[in-house]
């Protein structure tokens, strides 16, 4: 992990903001004092050389995303360190790990410790990289996991392919878990997920081939048999059917597993595949609307530990096509919160608490340790929000380099307006208005 910024002001003191940290019982007006780049005290009437008004607004532990697709090496056409990082920021993220399938896939150390170079000079927030699990992300020769680490990649996925054989993923957990590196799983088994859409009544109708749930939920179940075998530290990546949630549930405790699941797979079902436009392919597919409350049911109740975006950004060459022929992926960071609270927390599915929790401090302690959250002596990597905001997602106000959104043209409640790493002010959606005052 790396993080180029250091203009953090000596200190800062943000007033009359609502903080809500489930992690640590924060929820209420307050003010904060922010000094050298860390939160240095939470209270009433607190005074210092420069401060800001925040009345209104709401104030969160910087958001976590530990699935983005950076496009980097290899097409930058579509997404870059900085453009990646800044819609990242956009999106009120602070900290993000990057995917490993990129051209070159990140498979060898050389290709690490360039990634961080490149992250030190461009990135925004704090980004982690992922080496992969596969040479080749084939699935079936090792990395050298250890020399990976040791160059600087925080964890391994062969994330857009499943490791298809059993015996292959076992040997990778007993390595991984000898290096203590985490291992992000893309479940997903390619005898059985065939199509381009989820097998049901949408893709019939619409005359697409589909792939049923269980080459989801078939690969889930190997993943944690052998995660609890191995005690290898395995996260198992946008969870999209209610049969995987509830196998990641029954494993709970008997394995070392957490998991995600996405802003699109918590909002958005298969019957958008009725349009037959590109845009709407993903991989795992939307799914019905039975799997989307059943994933939604498991991310309230802490089965589904947290959100990660998927952020999949791909150039309209790509996308603007067949949904047979396109691409599989939705732009995830700018939107995730927005849609999310719109969507669930507006119409009294998920509570804030919950959302903020999801999306802050449950993926930033899987990421960055116990300690992630709002407290004296905690790095300020903060996400300030006006809940109150309404807007319509509109494809020239993307920061990301790509369009892909699946939320285009809807309106959409609460903006990100701060995002903080480390005291400084990486993303201002306030403009002038944001000028903290002397
Ligand atoms: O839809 C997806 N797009 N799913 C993945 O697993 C990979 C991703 C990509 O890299 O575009």
């Amino acid at each position: 992990m790396t993080n180029a910024r250091t203009n953090a002001p000596e200190e800062l003191v943000i007033r009359g903001v609502h903080i809500l940290d489930p992690s640590s019982n924060l929820d209420g007006i307050s003010d904060i004092r922010l000094s050298a780049g860390l939160v240095n005290e939470v209270g009433k009437n607190l005074r210092g050389p420069r401060y800001l008004d925040a009345d209104g607004l709401y104030l969160f532990p910087g958001f976590v995303d530990v699935h983005a697709h950076w496009r980097t090496p290899g097409r930058e056409d579509e997404e870059t360190i900085e453009s990646g990082s800044a819609a990242a920021a956009a999106g009120g993220f602070t900290s993000v790990v990057m995917m490993p399938n990129t051209d070159p896939v990140v498979d060898k150390p050389v290709v690490v410790s360039g990634l961080l170079r490149r992250i030190e000079k461009e990135s925004r927030v704090r980004a982690y990289v992922s080496a992969a699990l596969h040479e080749g992300l084939k699935g079936e020769r090792l990395t050298e996991m250890r020399l990976l680490q040791e160059a600087g990649a925080f964890c391994v996925s062969d994330d857009g392919l499943g490791t298809q054989k059993a015996g292959v993923l076992r040997n990778a957990m007993l390595y991984a878990k000898s290096t203590r590196l985490p291992i992000i799983l893309h479940c997903e088994d390619h005898t059985l997920a065939t199509g381009v859409v989820h097998d049901g009544i949408a893709a019939a109708l619409a005359g697409l081939p589909g792939s049923p749930g269980s080459a989801e939920d078939v690969a889930t179940a190997t993943a944690l048999v052998l995660a609890a075998e191995t005690g290898a530290k395995v996260h198992v990546t946008h969870v999209s059917t209610s049969l995987s949630a509830a196998l990641v549930g029954f494993f709970k405790g008997r394995a070392d597993v957490t998991a995600d699941t996405t802003p699109h797979h918590l909002t958005l079902t298969d019957e958008l595949v009725s349009t037959l436009e590109g845009l709407y392919r993903v991989n795992p597919p939307l799914r019905p609307d039975g799997d989307r409350l059943g994933v939604g049911d498991a991310l309230k109740s802490g089965i589904l530990d947290f959100v990660a975006t998927d952020h999949a950004p791909h150039d309209a060459s790509e996308k603007d096509l067949p949904l047979e022929e396109a691409a599989p992926g939705f732009l995830g960071h700018e939107t995730a919160f927005p849609a999310l609270y719109t969507k669930l927390v507006q119409t009294g599915k998920l509570s804030l608490s919950r959302l903020v929790e999801a999306m802050s401090s449950s993926p930033g302690q899987w990421l960055r340790g116990k300690g992630y959250g709002i407290s004296p002596g905690a790095p300020a990597d903060l996400t300030l929000v006006d809940l109150s905001d309404e807007w319509i997602l509109r494809e020239d106000s993307l920061v990301s380099r790509s369009s892909n959104s699946p939320y285009l043209g809807q309106k959409l409640t609460a903006r990100i307006v701060g995002t903080m790493v480390g005291g400084e002010l990486i993303y201002n959606g306030l403009g002038a208005k944001f000028g903290a005052r002397a």
